[in-house]
């Protein structure tokens, strides 16, 4: 990756105590850093320290005598190729969200074309405080990328969401952002998330799918390049940044978006949960207990849903294929058994049966199959670079195709 400037915005947080790691790692790749502080930052983190480890003098002042005849929030937000928010404030995020700019680092924030990074650090009840909820989903909107926060022991004493990530999961995103358009030109349909299966007007059979899998794969596409056609069941998650979405909620709809959609995609991308079996009856109303047979419950009968994947094989054409299978046991196997049956070009498989992998948490190990017998193993990572890890595998095998 060619060298860059990188302007990091500090905002007053104890994560703030970490960005000297953050600026060593951006700088060991070789980027130009400069930063720029809050008041509050510098009470957690010496600007001197950040001064000395960047070669540049650390800015603070909106209006600095010392930048005679030059206005040095607009320079600094023309400088920059990328701008990375660390820690960002909750604070910080709203004055975003709402275009203040009275001190440096909003105005930067404000007048820059770059892209913007942000690393939320805070509190677990603000991170989860519906105005920060707000704010974060207004800014995913602009394009505003973020990563973190994490979750464990808060230096407020609570336990829960609002670490900011950590300085090299923040460096591997900044460099995702500044690389290359791998994916230019190509459209990429990505599933996401579990199917709703409904049983009457408020019963359903669904999974424990959160979505997180398939957006992270949708977010990488975007970041590479591609228009990314998100097909989302049930999750609560926001859309990515520049990815088109359409929901849906049963496997039958969800056949339905995937196959209407596929004349436009280049590369189709499988992570959704979908229910292999749905009630073969859907009652109108919600079945009354009173209603029931016997006391002692109610039979279900399921009809098979189609396999859409299977589907999308069979009209392949020149698309590449990726399977996501979700295994308990025998996991190579098992998956070898269904790239075969289904005929895809990749098959993703994840070990369901661990705690921090597959369905709900934010990390997954996966092997990656092909259909001429090649197992490659990734090791646990974020969701975000098991997506960046199976994208690197559909590229190569588009140049592959290619020739
Ligand atoms: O959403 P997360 O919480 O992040 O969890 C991620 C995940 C575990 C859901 C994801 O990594 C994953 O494994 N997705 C596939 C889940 C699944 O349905 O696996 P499967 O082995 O049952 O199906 C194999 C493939 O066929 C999948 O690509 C699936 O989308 C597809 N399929 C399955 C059944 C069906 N009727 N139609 C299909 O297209």
């Amino acid at each position: 990756m060619e060298p860059r400037r990188i302007l990091l915005a500090i905002t007053g947080g104890i994560a703030a105590y970490k960005v000297p790691e953050l600026v060593r790692s951006l700088g060991r790749a070789g980027h130009d850093v400069s930063c720029a502080m809050t008041a509050s930052a510098t009470r957690f983190v010496s600007p001197l320290a950040l001064q000395t480890l960047t070669g540049a003098p650390v800015r603070q002042d909106l209006f600095d005598p010392s930048e005679e005849g030059e206005i040095d929030h607009i320079r600094l937000a023309d400088w920059a190729d990328l701008v990375i928010v660390a820690p960002a404030t909750a604070n910080v995020l709203g004055r975003m969200c709402h275009g203040l700019a009275d001190d440096l680092v909003s105005a930067v924030l404000l007048a820059t074309r770059a892209p913007i990074l942000v690393a939320p650090a805070m509190n677990v009840n603000m991170w989860s405080h519906p105005a920060t909820r707000a704010n974060l989903e207004t800014l995913a909107q602009r394009g505003v990328r973020r990563v973190g926060p994490g979750a464990g022991e808060l230096a407020c004493g609570w336990e829960g969401e609002g670490r900011m990530a950590e300085p090299e999961e923040i460096a591997a995103e900044a460099e995702l952002l500044l690389g290359s358009k791998t994916l230019e030109g190509e459209t990429v349909l990505v599933t996401a998330g579990g199917t709703s299966e409904p049983i009457d007007a408020v019963r359903s059979i669904t999974n424990r799918s959160s979505g997180k899998m398939g957006f992270a794969l949708a977010e990488e596409a975007a970041c590479r390049g591609a228009r990314v056609i998100l097909v989302a069941g049930v999750t609560a998650l926001a859309t990515p940044a520049g990815v088109e979405r359409q929901d849906v909620s049963s496997a039958l709809e969800m056949r339905e978006a995937v196959l209407g959609r596929l004349e436009d995609a280049s590369i189709v991308i499988k992570a959704a949960a979908v229910a292999d079996f749905r009630p073969e009856v859907r009652e109108e109303s919600k079945i009354k207990k009173e209603s029931l047979e016997s006391a002692s419950g109610i039979t279900l009968r399921l009809v098979t849903n189609p396999d859409i994947l299977a589907e999308v094989c069979a009209r392949k054409g020149d698309r590449l294929v990726v399977g996501f299978a979700a295994e308990s046991e025998n996991v190579v196997p098992a998956a070898r058994r269904k790239i075969e049956r289904k005929g895809c070009d990749l098959m993703v498989a994840n070990d369901i049966s661990r705690s921090d992998a597959g369905f709900g948490v934010d990390t997954n190990a996966v092997y990656l199959l092909t259909p001429d017998g090649e197992v490659e193993e990734l090791p646990l990572s974020s969701k975000r670079v098991v997506a960046a890890h199976v994208l690197d595998r559909v590229e190569k095998l588009r140049s592959e195709r290619r020739g």
